[in-house]
């Protein structure tokens, strides 16, 4: 078996008079990565076999022989006990072949009915369905602990950015919520994803279907799948669920890198908001006052694999014909090394978050610099003195550059100094210009008042029991 692969091979050498040149063989041989997918491939042939015994193409014999010959690659393959072969170039023949040598003769009916373009689609798209379902297990996880976080500090008040200058007061609660929320679209995204690749390309042969009597439904069962895809050229050629997964892990890299960024910024010495606890700082060969979050760092940086990945699979994708194109052995590594980014991300963004320390002091003390409760004071003067918002901020902004100019902040400027300014403006405005008293007022649905965060909270955490 080994020696006859080097001149003619043995899958398809009856045609051959020689084998490939060994550059051939290093630009088509998959082998090297798609072993990934040893366990789909056994168990989607285990599934053909059984099928093709129920609709009596094969013997139960040699079915029973395919069946366990194939549990003892399997578990070859799993004690790190396998001969894998360049020269038989992908997984399936490995595959096949090793169960050649131990069963013989019935190993050959195993590709009855089928084709390596069916077998291919069927195993990478269990691989990837699997890989969604471990997506939707790590962002539930890493939305646990973002819930927890909202919870303990819903009414932590802390500054809210708009072009990252201080805007108005938020809670610290609502801003994990607010990553809740993306996250939660996320998980949709990767299920809405699972129910659409959950059909089954398997007996769509090489492009065309069969003139065997499969039972299609059978063999999607077995795997499974909600039903066989129901045309033979899409099932072979579509790639569109590994397209799905890598677009919904981008979009998910996105949002691990924005909330990788603010944690980059909060633990920075001028912020100082948060700090990472030991297990996942790094210090600095040089300055030993340095403590780097290079994890967040990291994280912040993964997106560019995963969309690497998504716009190298788009790219492959496009413009290519019907049916099945060797093209298309190009999808593995892409999705392989977006899902492996993916999932490290998620757990490290899990573990960094669940052991934060939150500088409540310091969040406080910037939430109440900047002007941050300059729109509180111009809906007071809309609300109790009946101003049209504009003239509101217009005599608000005027306190602003004076509490600037005398290097104070609102809250600090005299009933006098606001009087000055606008005659309706009484000692009742002072409470507004707290910080506390402008996050609770905020109490619109969705908003940052910690009525309305700690009913989000409640939300998530019946939803995410
Ligand atoms: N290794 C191939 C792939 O990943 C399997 C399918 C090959 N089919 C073929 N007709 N050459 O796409």
């Amino acid at each position: 078996m080994t020696d006859d692969t080097k001149t003619s091979n043995a899958m398809w050498g009856g045609r051959f008079a020689a084998g490939p040149d060994a550059i051939m063989e290093a630009i088509n041989a998959s082998i090297s990565f798609d072993k990934r997918l040893y366990a789909q491939d056994v168990r989607g042939s285990r599934a053909h076999a059984a099928m093709l015994a129920a609709t009596g193409i094969l013997t139960n014999s040699d079915a029973e022989a395919i069946g366990e010959g194939l549990l003892t690659v399997l578990s070859e393959i799993e004690a790190g006990d396998f001969p894998f072969s360049t020269a038989l170039e992908d997984i399936h023949m490995n595959v096949e072949a090793r169960l050649k040598v131990l069963i013989g003769e019935p190993a050959g009916r195993l590709h009855t009915a089928r084709s390596r373009n069916d077998q291919v689609a069927t195993d990478f798209r269990l691989w990837v369905r699997d890989q969604a379902d471990a997506a939707i297990t790590s962002l539930t996880a890493l939305m646990k602990v973002l819930v927890a976080q909202a919870e303990k500090g819903a009414d932590w008040v802390m500054p809210g950015f708009t072009h990252l200058q201080t805007a108005q007061p938020v809670t610290w609660g609502h801003h994990m919520m607010a990553y809740v929320e993306m996250f939660a679209r996320d998980r949709s995204r990767f299920e809405d994803a699972r129910t659409r690749m959950n059909e089954c390309p398997l007996g769509s042969a090489a492009l065309a279907g069969t003139g065997f009597p499969i039972d299609r439904h059978m063999t999607a069962q077995a795997l499974g799948f909600d039903r066989p895809m129901a045309n033979s050229l899409d099932g072979v050629s579509d790639r569109d669920f590994a397209l799905e997964f890598l677009s919904s892990a981008a979009i998910c890299a996105v949002h691990l890198s924005r909330l990788a960024e603010e944690l980059v910024i909060w633990s920075s010495a001028q912020f100082r908001f948060v700090a990472m606890s030991d297990k996942w700082s790094t210090g600095s060969s040089i300055m030993p006052q340095k403590r780097n979050p290079d994890a967040a760092e990291l994280i912040r940086a993964k997106i560019g694999r995963v969309l690497g990945a998504a716009v190298a699979l788009f790219t492959v994708m496009k413009g290519l014909p019907l049916a099945y194109s060797k093209d298309m052995q190009e999808d593995k590594e892409q999705v392989f090394d977006a899902a492996d980014t993916l999932m490290l991300a998620l757990a490290a963004m899990t573990g960094m978050m669940s052991d934060l320390t939150v500088n409540t002091a310091k969040l406080e003390a910037a939430a109440s610099s900047g002007f941050s409760t300059a729109t509180d004071l111009a809906d007071w003067l809309v609300r109790e003195a009946g101003l049209p918002f504009r003239d509101a901020h217009h005599v608000t902004g005027a306190l602003v550059a004076l509490a600037e100019k005398k290097g104070c902040d609102l809250p600090d400027l005299s009933l006098e100094e606001l009087k000055a300014a606008h005659p309706a403006l009484t000692e009742a405005v002072y409470s507004v210009l707290g910080v506390h008293n402008s996050v609770a007022s905020r109490q619109s649905y969705g908003g940052t008042a910690p009525d309305q965060v700690r009913a989000q909270v409640a939300r998530w955490q019946g939803l995410l029991a």
